[in-house]
């Protein structure tokens, strides 16, 4: 679908998006805006060249498709000059291989944050208290009336909530658990977050001061000390060399037989394999998957495995976010052509 087809820059989106204003802001950014025709599948860098074409000024690309030096030579061939993300992470994205060709990259920080922990959230609680295994039963006719053993889940209250990563979203996270679940926080980063470390603080002392008792919230130095000490641990950090495979066999094995583990950020997080094999060996132990190792494929076996609770990489989808989402991308593209973004950096 083409937009505003007499724009002077041609700006490729790589898949429809929800909300209006994004495409209020290419239009008024003088951008000629075409959308891609292929709604639900996912594009390979053919699919995404024939897109870009000769001529293409930017792009607003998708985390499913593969932004290395193929594509952004490709982009750079065409006069591009703008490419952004729509969404937050970017482990699609080799940055380094626009940065070569002079192509500035955008993200979508900040309108995921509470959404996406949200999800994390919900993933938590269904994982906690099983809530998808007693839907099925539910449907399937099997409920002949109440029973003492039915369904029985773990309480999250005053137990311990571990969060590794704690940036944006691992706080948004970790205010959830503690104030609505009045949990004890042990976090990991090796990066302390100075907001959280106040927050932790303040809150601790309003909990006090109410006569409840007080919730425990610390940073420790290593991830080993949360896997140990946590009932539930949720996954926030970034995916990159450093953390692939960050839960794996050896660091399943040191979690609470009876915790909960959640992943809204990237599945090779989790050695996916590994995980199979340990939700099996603990029939008590629980996860919460928002995201796979080889998306949109999962492994063999989790889908049978019913301490397992997945959902289809929708941590982000609430309607504000996304079009907030397309909202940045679009204005990221849009600076850029329109010369409000010097790129590179002056260095002073
Ligand atoms: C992101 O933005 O990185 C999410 O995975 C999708 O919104």
């Amino acid at each position: 679908e083409v937009h505003n087809e007499n724009g002077n820059f041609r700006v490729v989106v790589t898949k429809e998006l929800p909300g209006e204003r994004w495409l209020d802001i290419l239009k008024q950014a003088n951008c000629r805006v075409e959308v891609s025709k292929h709604p639900d599948t996912i594009l390979d860098n053919a699919t995404v060249k024939k897109l870009i074409g000769n001529k293409c000024d930017g792009v607003i690309g998708q985390l499913t498709e593969d932004w290395g030096s193929e594509l952004f030579e490709c982009l750079k061939s065409a006069g591009g000059r703008a490419y952004s993300n729509y969404a937050v992470g970017y482990n699609n994205v080799k940055v380094e291989e626009a940065t070569k060709r002079g192509i500035p990259v955008g993200n979508t920080p900040g309108v995921l944050t509470e959404t996406t922990a949200e999800l994390a959230a919900a993933l938590t609680l269904a994982a906690a208290r099983r809530v998808p295994e007693a839907d099925v039963f539910m449907r399937a006719g099997h409920y002949k009336g109440w029973l003492p053993t039915l369904f029985v889940g773990q309480l999250l209250q005053n137990k311990t909530v571990g969060i590794i990563g704690a940036g944006r979203i691992g706080f948004a996270y970790a205010r959830m658990m503690v104030e609505g679940h009045k949990m004890n926080l042990v976090y990991y980063d090796p990066y302390p977050n100075k907001k959280l470390e106040e927050y932790i603080k303040q809150y601790g002392e309003l909990l006090r001061h109410n006569g409840e008792p007080p919730v425990f919230c610390k940073r420790v130095e290593t991830m080993e000390e949360v896997l140990k000490e946590a009932d539930v641990v949720s996954l926030h950090c970034n995916l990159d060399k450093t953390t692939h495979h960050l839960m794996n066999k050896e660091r399943l094995n040191m979690m609470k037989p009876t915790a909960v583990l959640v992943n809204a950020a990237r599945g090779p997080v989790i050695d996916e394999a590994a995980l199979v094999q340990h939700l099996n060996a603990n029939p008590e132990f629980r996860v919460g998957l928002d995201v796979f190792e080889d998306e949109p494929a999962m492994k063999p076996g989790l889908a049978q495995c019913p301490n397992a609770v997945i959902v289809p990489h929708i941590a982000s989808a609430s309607m504000w976010t996304r079009s907030g989402m397309a909202t940045l991308a679009a204005a990221n593209v849009a600076a850029v052509l329109q010369g409000y973004a010097v790129w590179p950096k002056p260095d002073n």
